[in-house]
């Protein structure tokens, strides 16, 4: 048996996103209907010693960058234990976070103790208001939100073991307006900035032609700042296209999700917070662990799944399509 998580197409796996919560303190608008979704009752979401497990299994198989995701990762009761025990995992893997900000400031030392080294937040918006509407907190909670928010993102950037990156999900007509503010903080900070396509995944994101903006609309805006460079991609790297301004202390980038797929180096596989190995997140098709995990599985069958998981990732998509069926999941289950 193959001893690495390698695909059909004879890409290695090692970047496994793990989904620690389906709560989010946010709905928002491009990843839930405004209504929000039903919260998973308690037994069906991996249990910390469940995660903690399946991660030591994947680290065995070649696994050596983890992404706590949600949901909203930082909700997770227990995260110091969960964190601890992948800090703990040999070779240990580089252990970063995608965030809503939110709980950032509050939660920063348990990241700091836990050996996180980098946080991904999530922000589209430095308006108060425009914040309230995007989150669905509404414009009244915007500002307050916001400002916690912001006050994470410093804490973190004050931390030295710490990196910072700023998701920033494009949205025509609602935010593009802020493409040069946004980009503007890599001028002033040593933080990267990273510009994401409209993703039209799951029921609750249709997808809205009006609303997108390409990846060359945004170069041309940052272009208006000043000179850009693009810079090597590295190892590991996820998949966006790193430049940067001229002299600036912190980094652009661009997630080209859709317009330019980066599927053939594409180096990821998910566990969703009800334990479903996903292949690939514009995919429906899923390997169920939990009924592994409980029902005395041993790890050599566990990563038995995980290797069919692996053998299941399909090639690419097309323009966000696999299949007509394709794309059924829940971005918020699955943390993006
Ligand atoms: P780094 O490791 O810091 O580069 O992070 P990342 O970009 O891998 O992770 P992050 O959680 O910050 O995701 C940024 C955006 O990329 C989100 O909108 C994700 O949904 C999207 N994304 C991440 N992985 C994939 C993928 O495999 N396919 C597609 N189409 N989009 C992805
Ligand atoms: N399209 C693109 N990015 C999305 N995210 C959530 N939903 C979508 C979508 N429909 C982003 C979040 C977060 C990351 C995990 O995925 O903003 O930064
Ligand atoms: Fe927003 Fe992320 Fe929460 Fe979805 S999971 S509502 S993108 S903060």
């Amino acid at each position: 048996t193959p001893t690495q998580l390698v695909d059909c197409f004879g890409r290695r796996l090692h970047y496994l996103r793990l989904s620690i919560t389906d709560l989010c303190n946010l709905r928002c608008r491009y990843c839930m209907p405004p209504e929000g979704v039903e919260k998973l009752p308690q037994e069906m979401v991996l249990t910390l010693e469940e995660l903690a497990r399946v991660a030591r299994i994947a680290v065995d198989l070649g696994v050596d960058k983890i992404r706590l995701t949600g949901g909203e990762p930082l909700l997770r009761k227990g995260l110091s234990r969960l964190l601890g025990d992948l800090k703990a995992l040999r070779p240990r893997p580089d252990l970063r976070m995608t965030t809503n900000g939110i709980l950032l400031a509050a939660k920063l030392p348990e990241l700091v103790a836990g050996g996180v080294s980098t946080v991904n937040v999530s922000l589209d918006t430095l308006k108060p208001d425009l914040y309230g509407q995007i989150t669905g907190l509404g414009a009244e909670a915007g500002g307050p939100a916001l400002a916690k928010v912001r006050q994470g993102i410093r804490a973190a950037l004050d931390e030295p073991n710490i990196s910072v990156k700023i998701n920033v999900v494009l949205l025509g007509g609602v935010n593009d307006e802020e493409i040069v503010e946004f980009a503007r903080l890599t001028l002033e900070h040593p933080l990267a900035v990273r510009f994401i396509e409209y993703m039209p995944v799951g029921r609750s994101t249709p997808f809205q032609p009006e609303r997108f903006l390409a990846a060359e609309q945004v170069l041309a805006r940052i272009r208006t700042l000043g000179e850009v460079e693009p810079l090597p991609q590295r190892p590991g790297d996820g998949p966006a296209q790193r430049l940067r301004l001229t002299g600036a202390p912190g980094e652009l980038g661009v997630i080209s999700a859709l317009s330019s797929h980066f599927c053939a180096t594409c180096n990821r596989i998910r566990l969703s917070s009800e334990g479903q190995v996903v292949p690939c997140l514009l995919s429906d098709t899923a390997v169920e662990l939990k009924p592994l995990l409980r029902g005395g599985a041993d790890d050599a069958r566990i990563a038995q799944a995980l290797l069919e998981a692996a053998r299941l990732k399909p090639q690419g998509h097309h323009q966000g399509v696999l299949s007509p069926h394709a794309a059924g999941c829940q971005m918020s289950r699955l943390g993006g």
